[in-house]
């Protein structure tokens, strides 16, 4: 599981570390084509460089992970392969629990949950509750994920209260609005990266994404490693970032 030493190259003291990656883990599908295997392949493999993944978190001092594993969209894949995956994911939050607990990893899950089998439900809410007293690394898992779904639901929450006479919209701001998505509590991400050479963002954390540094990666994500995640860091590093505040 770890790979050479020579292959964790930490970060020299000064250098900005992000304090939340988030990673759209792309290309299983292609990973297995190219083999000659079916996507499942794919999908097995990039559970293994998710795990790689969360050992280069922890070591590089990242506190927030975000892994986009499923969209809202992916839903329309052919159901064969929603099975696959939804049965990977199964199997991956039953087996790695215990290890991620043990390493101090807090587990959170963001997107529309209710779409999943209650017993795959329940496995969720209960990796969230064993792991919820952990701080050395926030992993978020984005499962039936979509932004625009979010940011709507989001919306609708805040005009069901203005209609019952609870709230002012004139009372609402951006960080009460951002207070309404999945992800309250969590910092913006301050990288966001997406692996297979795609450079889009698929309707991922479209809102908190709003000054998030983006890396497209060439790399398909089952063979992505600690090598690549620290490549990303330190890409990170050379960018400066203004928020619009700063003129060149
Ligand atoms: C990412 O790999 C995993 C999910 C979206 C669930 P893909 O399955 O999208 O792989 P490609 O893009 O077809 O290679
Ligand atoms: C984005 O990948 C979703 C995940 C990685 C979970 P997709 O492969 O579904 O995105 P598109 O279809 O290429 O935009
Ligand atoms: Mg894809």
């Amino acid at each position: 599981m770890r790979e050479a030493a020579a292959a964790e190259k930490l970060p020299a003291d000064g250098v900005a570390i992000p304090a939340h990656v988030a990673i759209i883990m792309d290309g299983n599908g292609r990973w297995a084509a190219a083999r000659g295997l079916p996507r499942i392949a794919g999908h097995r493999a990039g559970a293994q460089a998710v795990r790689r993944t969360i050992e280069a978190a922890i070591r590089q001092n990242v506190g927030w992970l975000t892994l986009y594993a499923f969209s809202s969209e992916n839903w329309r894949r052919p159901l064969p392969e929603v099975i696959d995956l939804t049965g990977l994911l199964r199997h991956y939050v039953r087996s790695e629990v215990a290890e991620l607990h043990e390493s101090g990893v807090r587990m959170r899950f963001i997107g529309d949950r209710s779409r999943f089998d209650a017993d795959l439900q329940a496995d969720l809410r209960a990796a969230e509750r064993k792991t919820e007293g952990n701080t050395k690394l926030n992993l978020i898992v984005a499962l039936s994920y979509g932004s625009r779904a979010e940011i709507a639901a989001a919306a609708r929450r805040l005009a069901e209260e203005a209609r019952a006479g609870r709230l002012d919209p004139a009372s609402i701001t951006e960080d009460n609005f951002g207070g309404g998505l999945d992800t309250i509590g969590i910092p913006d991400p301050d990288l966001i990266l997406r692996t297979s050479g795609e450079q889009r963002l698929s309707n991922f954390l479209l809102w908190q994404g709003a000054y998030a540094e983006l890396l497209f990666l060439d790399v398909l994500w089952p063979d992505f490693g600690q090598a690549h995640f620290a490549e990303a860091l330190a890409e990170f590093a050379r960018r400066e970032r203004r928020f619009g505040a700063r003129p060149g």
